[in-house]
Order: structure tokens, then sequence, then C-alpha cells
């Protein structure tokens, strides 16, 4: 998933936008953007949108964001649209792997009440938004086969941190919150799940969103969560490796593959050794997921 788009459960209008936004991934959102008095409303609408369009030709992963573990609203929140069989569930405000554990049982569950007979329901974790996360990362690696990708954020950190902001004046991210940023993508790596870079909320400023994804992508995120439809294209160019790095992936695994046995290589004057095999391998597997021939 190169771009997931945020889009509150509770407006059909931008359901249907969201849709059709180009989005690998839409995320119907039934936390922090529904208010308290539309959550029935909204669990009520993101179960018919996902069963409506759930058998779709070429439609985008469908998600629905919960409430946390730690509210009394989780569990309605799944009663409500399990039986409508989403591809997935963005987990908010998550203390640690014990949490996506939990979650991972009451799917199962969820999933034999309801007749399920896809896929396992897959989960996403927002793992940088308490405090208490950030100290016990490495509990997310192995906390659930249901692990799809891990996805960190600022907004709450800093609401939690009481951090007046979390930018320096040149836009730059402040050091609790890099610290945050490098350990999601550690994590995930080392879980070998998808590390997904955070929103950016300033939707007007495209430029912006363009750079902080070409760091992303530089860094090793191999993809971004989005606010606003007008963020998804920009994401998703950023996200799939261009023509060049595709053809520099394929000359590098097929001289590895003409020359098995073989631990170095010198190529266009540069050392190859494994490190590059896999990279290699990472960028052709991408391009697979991205449509592109890998
Ligand atoms: N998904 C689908 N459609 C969206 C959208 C989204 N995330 N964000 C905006 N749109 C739609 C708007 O409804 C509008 O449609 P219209 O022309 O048919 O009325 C169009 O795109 C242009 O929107 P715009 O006027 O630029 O923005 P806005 O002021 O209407 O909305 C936000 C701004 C921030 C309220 C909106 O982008 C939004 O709801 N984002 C998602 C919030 C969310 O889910 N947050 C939780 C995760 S952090
Ligand atoms: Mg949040």
């Amino acid at each position: 998933m190169r771009s997931m788009l945020f889009v509150p459960a509770d407006s059909e209008r931008k359901l249907a936008k969201a849709f059709a936004s180009g989005a690998d991934a839409i995320i119907l959102d039934l936390e922090d953007s529904v208010a308290a008095d539309r959550k029935t409303a909204g669990r009520d609408m993101a179960r018919a949108f996902v069963a409506a369009e759930k058998g779709t030709a070429g439609r985008p992963l469908l998600y629905v964001r919960i409430n946390a573990l730690d509210t009394p609203l989780w569990e309605d929140d799944l009663a409500a649209v399990m039986p409508s069989h989403p591809d997935g569930i963005m987990q908010p405000k998550t203390r640690s792997g014990e949490d996506v554990h939990r979650l991972s049982i009451a799917l199962h569950h969820a999933e034999a009440g309801n007749g399920h007979t896809g896929p396992e329901t897959r989960i996403v974790p927002i793992v940088s938004e308490m405090p208490l996360s950030i100290l016990q990362m490495p509990s997310y690696i192995g906390s659930s086969t249901r692990l799809a990708a891990i996805n960190w954020g600022m907004e709450d950190l800093s609401a939690e941190l009481g951090a007046a902001t979390y930018r320096d004046a040149n836009g730059q991210i402040t050091s609790p919150f890099r610290l945050a940023r490098d350990l999601t993508l550690y994590t995930a790596t080392a879980a070998g799940v998808q590390p997904l870079d955070a929103v950016y909320p300033d939707f007007r400023n495209l430029k912006g969103l363009e750079q902080e994804c070409i760091e992303a992508a530089r860094d090793g995120f191999t993809g971004k969560a989005a606010i606003h439809p007008d963020q998804v294209a920009i994401i998703n160019a950023a996200f799939t490796p261009s023509p060049s790095e595709i053809e520099k992936a394929r000359s590098i695994a097929r001289l590895f593959a003409e020359n098995s046995g073989a631990g170095v290589i010198s190529y266009n004057g540069q050392m190859l050794d494994r490190p590059h095999l896999i990279r290699a391998e990472r960028v052709l597997a991408r391009a697979k997921q991205a449509g592109l021939a890998g």
C-alpha cells in the first residue's frame, strides 16, 4: 500500500470521493474524525459501504479505524463492521504489541462468528500516539500474523507530551518526533511488515508533502497515510519505483543470477554484494505491487 487515505466514516460524500481517489487503501474512520454522537451512524455507514463495495473490481483495500482498546467503543465498532468483512483494521493509540495481540484474538472470534471465509483481517497499528508505546517498540515484533504495516503520527503524541509544536521554523520534524518516526521504521522492518509514514496535515501544501514523501522513501518507508484526496497522486508517485530504479534493480538481479556462487560482483565501477541484491529484490517487489512488471 503506497497510499492509505483516511475518510470520516459518517460522510457519504467523502466515502464516495475517497473510494474514487486512486488510493491503494482507504481507512473508514470511526475514531477521532467522528464526533461522539455520530459513532453509531458512522458504524452503520462503514458496514454498509464495505458490504456494498467489497465485490467491486479494482477497488482499493478497505480498512476501518476503530477506537482505541482503552475506550468502551472499540468492541461495538468491531461488532458493527466485521459482518461486512473489511480487509483490515487500523488500530489507534496502541500501548504495546499486547494491544495488537488482543485485537488479533478479537478478530479471530469476530471472523468465526461472521462466517468469514476470505483471507484473515489485517491490522495496521498506529504505534506512536502514546509515549508508553515508544518505549515498548520491540513488543510489536511478532505480536500478530495479521500485522500488515506499522504507521506513526505526530498529532496525538504532541498532545500527550505537551509539546508546543512538532516542526521547527524550517518545517523539519523536531527531535522527539523524529525518534518516533525512526523507531517505527526499524520496528516495521524488523517485524517484516510495511513501514507507513505519518499523515501530512497541511493538506494545501503539496510541495511540502512531496518533499516529505521523497525523504520517507529515501529512508525506507514504502507508503504514507493521507487525509485529503489531493495528496494521493503525490504519495503514489513518490512510493512507486522509477523506471530507472527498476531497470537498475533488474540488472543487479540478473547479474547475481548469472553469477550464482559469487559473493561480490563488479558493476559499473561499483562493488555489489548481498545488500545490493536485497535492495534490488525489494524494488522489484514494490514495482510488481504497483502494477509494473517486476
Ligand atoms: N476523503 C474523501 N473526500 C475528501 C476528503 C477525504 N479525506 N477530504 C476532503 N474531501 C473532499 C471534500 O468533501 C470536498 O468534496 P466536495 O467538493 O464534493 O464537497 C473535496 O474533497 C475538497 O475538499 P476541501 O474543500 O479541499 O477540504 P475540506 O475543507 O472539505 O476538508 C478536511 C478538509 C481536513 C476536513 C478533510 O480533508 C477530511 O475530512 N480529512 C480526513 C480527516 C480524517 O479522517 N482524519 C482522521 C485521520 S488523521
Ligand atoms: Mg490520532
